[in-house]
């Protein structure tokens, strides 16, 4: 079969911010490895952004290394799709920039993600506001069209499109407006049950972790807080332990309808799920300790990734600048 001349692309941004956990695989990176088959993907791990909360330099550079190996761990191909450092890649900066300059301040103050960072107790910084400009950057940078991101990533999503609504508006229209690609999985939540998977509430379920931490995290999982006694029936729907197992196999029905019978309690539950999550991840946790073992294969993935989109990133960047009015041009040489 031909492939067409221009695949659709698709570019998506994970932060280096600590281990990959279930809620990164089902929300977003499920989709990266699909999308790769029939788009032309850019996968970037965006360092520049981990900066709003990573403050270490050492700590930082180890995270970014690792979080390659989870990629390709999972199944991205780097033949097939561009793995970047962001930071190879100085003039996402540069637009984020030039973005600034066009983005109403009143418009990152009322970013929902932002406000939430605020309450964690993140410090507020000019780049903690700037987020999501560098975000809409990132993205059309490459005129990605498609971005596969997790459900809490919306807000986000539809920030970009407003800044290049009103760059195009400024500038003439140079960026397509990039659409959100979401899994079909709901905002995952922690073990907690009440709060969304993620690094900062401290809940999550880290899938390259060996199998015995798995399971001492899977069995303390809160599961429906209702449910006292053995004998008391369930409520599966209430329940995170009930509701991953509809990742985890296709009888997730019957273990929901033994949870609201009694027939089987939370303890056998969450063991199945935590032999389950193990199973799952095994052959993705053993390719990831093999290319662990040649330490610089993640700096050839990432110069390669780079050399294929240097061109992608020159270009747009000529369009832009010639557009704003910065830097030379060419047609202006004398
Ligand atoms: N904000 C995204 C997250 O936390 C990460 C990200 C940065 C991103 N740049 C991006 C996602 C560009 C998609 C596209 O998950």
């Amino acid at each position: 079969m031909s492939q067409p001349a221009t695949r659709e692309r698709v570019f998506s941004g994970i932060q280096p911010s600590g281990a990959s956990h279930l809620g990164n695989y089902l929300g977003a990176q499920v989709n990266y490895v699909a999308l790769q088959e029939r788009y032309e993907a850019i996968y970037g791990i965006v360092d520049l952004h981990a900066m709003t909360t990573v403050h270490d330099g050492e700590q930082l550079r180890q995270l970014t290394h690792d979080m390659v190996l989870d990629l390709l761990a999972i199944g991205l191909d780097p033949d097939r799709s561009a793995l970047i450092r962001q930071s190879d890649l100085p003039e996402h900066a540069e637009l984020c920039w030039i973005f600034n300059t066009v983005v109403p301040v009143s418009w990152l103050e009322r970013n929902p993600t932002y406000k939430e960072k605020r309450t964690d107790g993140i410090d507020n910084s000019n780049g903690l506001l700037t987020y999501p400009v560098l975000q809409a950057a990132d993205i059309v940078i490459y005129k990605a069209t498609h971005v596969p991101v997790g459900k809490d990533q919306a807000a986000h999503l539809e920030l970009s499109r407003e800044i290049v609504r009103a760059f195009n508006r400024r500038y003439g229209e140079i960026f397509p407006e990039p659409q959100a690609v979401f899994t079909d999985a709901p905002v995952v939540l922690g073990t907690d049950g009440v709060k969304k998977m993620s690094k900062s509430a401290g809940n999550t379920i880290r899938v390259f972790d060996e199998p015995d931490e798995i399971r001492r995290t899977v069995m303390s999982m809160v599961t429906d807080t209702q449910r006292i006694k053995r004998t008391d029936p369930g409520r599966p729907e209430v329940c995170n332990v009930c509701q991953l197992h509809r990742f985890f196999g296709g009888d997730y029905l019957q273990i929901q309808d033994g949870e609201r019978t009694a027939r089987t309690g939370c303890v056998e539950t969450k063991q199945l799920l935590a032999e389950r999550i193990i199973e799952f991840f095994r052959p993705m946790r053993e390719k990831r300790v093999a290319l662990a073992a040649y330490p610089d294969h993640v700096e050839q993935v990432l110069a390669a990734g780079l050399a294929k989109v240097r061109p992608i990133v020159d270009a747009t960047m000529a369009e832009v600048r010639a557009a704003v009015g910065i830097g030379h041009t060419r047609a202006s040489s004398r």
